[in-house]
């Protein structure tokens, strides 16, 4: 979809790198403490009465660690996990295949669930609930309905929009929960952690200026070290220092906010076309050449979530927060705003 440094969507040269450094058990599955602390006891329970556990939905923006999540829940329950997605399950037909080959306990992944095709997921509603399939035989007036019992699994739903979910999908699921952005201490210990799996030297504070730049999530965390290893390799013996990190980071255009050249673009532009806004997503969208869909998606979440953009009925409003960080004055209007930081 895009190629920012920044994105927190996966990208090709991800992918080798995203399964080794991929955690596979809860104790290596750093913050999301809430999600964690019920999942461990859920799991637990499940593992006493040797059931299947309740269904679990996990919501939040790309790359703080859905899949990542299942595959632990999987390892952790000891049962194996069939992984599948929403838009790649075509026909009703496909996804009775799946659900007859499970076995007992097994956990069944569903990547991108708001994007399950209709007439799927009318299939999957007496799976979830009774463990069963309805399939017709026959056509016509002949045709009958003959219910197939289903081992007992575990669905794990994934989703970036869990508002697209419909209701009657949504509350088949025991387990609901949101990842939440990480704190920068526990991105520094992600990327320490990661470091360490790479067999890179990263000494100071190299990994809290690297946490510091990664919008709260843990994709971007580990691209960037990538990006800083490749120009101390380059550039230096090949150790991260705080300074070597300071720089690449600069060179690379992340600010010491991650922001990257399109947040400064959005937040210029609503400042100086639009007077910091109120101003509609689409009109945003249409001045600097992006998709609503994405600004919605990708960048709005989380400046956001450090208190740069409000989101009122009215529309999109920059604040005194973002004002400051770009080195602009603050107009007088908004200047004795409340501070609606939260820190990331
Ligand atoms: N809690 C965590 N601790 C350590 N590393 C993590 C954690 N969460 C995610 N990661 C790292 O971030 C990478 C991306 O996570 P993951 O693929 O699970 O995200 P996702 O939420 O499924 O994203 P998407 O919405 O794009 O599918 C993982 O490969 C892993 O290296
Ligand atoms: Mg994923």
């Amino acid at each position: 979809m895009d190629d920012r440094i920044i994105s927190a969507n996966l990208m090709m040269d991800d992918q080798a790198v995203e399964l080794s450094l991929r955690p596979r058990y809860l104790a290596e599955y750093i913050g999301q403490t809430n999600v964690k602390e019920n999942l461990k006891v859920y799991i637990e329970a499940a593992k006493m009465r040797s059931e299947a556990l309740d269904h679990v939905l996990l919501y939040g923006p790309p790359g703080l660690g859905k899949t990542t999540l299942s595959n632990i829940i999987a390892n952790e329950l000891g049962v194996n996990l069939r992984t599948t997605s929403g838009p790649a399950i075509e026909r009703p037909g496909d996804l009775a295949a799946i659900l007859t080959n499970l076995q007992e306990g097994d956990v069944l992944f569903i990547d991108e669930i708001h994007r399950l095709h209709r007439t799927v997921e009318e299939v999957l509603y007496p799976a979830m609930e009774d463990f069963a399939l309805d399939i017709m035989i026959g056509k016509g007036p002949s045709a009958r309905s003959v219910r197939l019992d289903l081992p007992a699994f575990t669905l794990i739903g994934a989703t970036t929009r869990a508002g697209l979910l419909s209701s009657p999908l949504r509350d088949r699921f025991g387990v609901v929960s949101r990842l939440e952005f990480y704190t920068v201490p526990e991105l520094a210990f992600i990327v320490s952690r990661a470091a360490d799996i790479l067999g890179v030297e990263m000494i100071g504070e190299a990994a809290e200026e690297i946490a510091m730049r990664s919008r709260g999530t843990p994709r971007i965390a580990n691209r960037l070290l990538k990006r800083v290893r490749d120009f101390a390799q380059v550039r230096g013996d090949g150790v991260i220092t705080y300074e070597m990190a300071k720089s690449a980071l600069g060179l690379i255009q992340v600010d010491p906010k991650g922001l990257d050249q399109i947040d400064h673009k959005m937040l210029t532009a609503m400042i100086t076309s639009f007077r910091g806004g109120p101003v509609g997503l689409d009109t945003i969208a249409a001045t600097i050449g992006e998709e609503s869909q994405t600004i919605e998606d990708v960048y709005e979440p989380y400046l956001m979530q450090i208190g740069f953009l409000q989101r009122t009925p009215r529309g999109r409003i920059v604040t005194p927060l973002a004002y400051a960080h770009l080195g602009l004055p603050v107009p007088q209007n908004i200047a004795g705003q409340a501070d609606p930081s939260t820190e990331v």
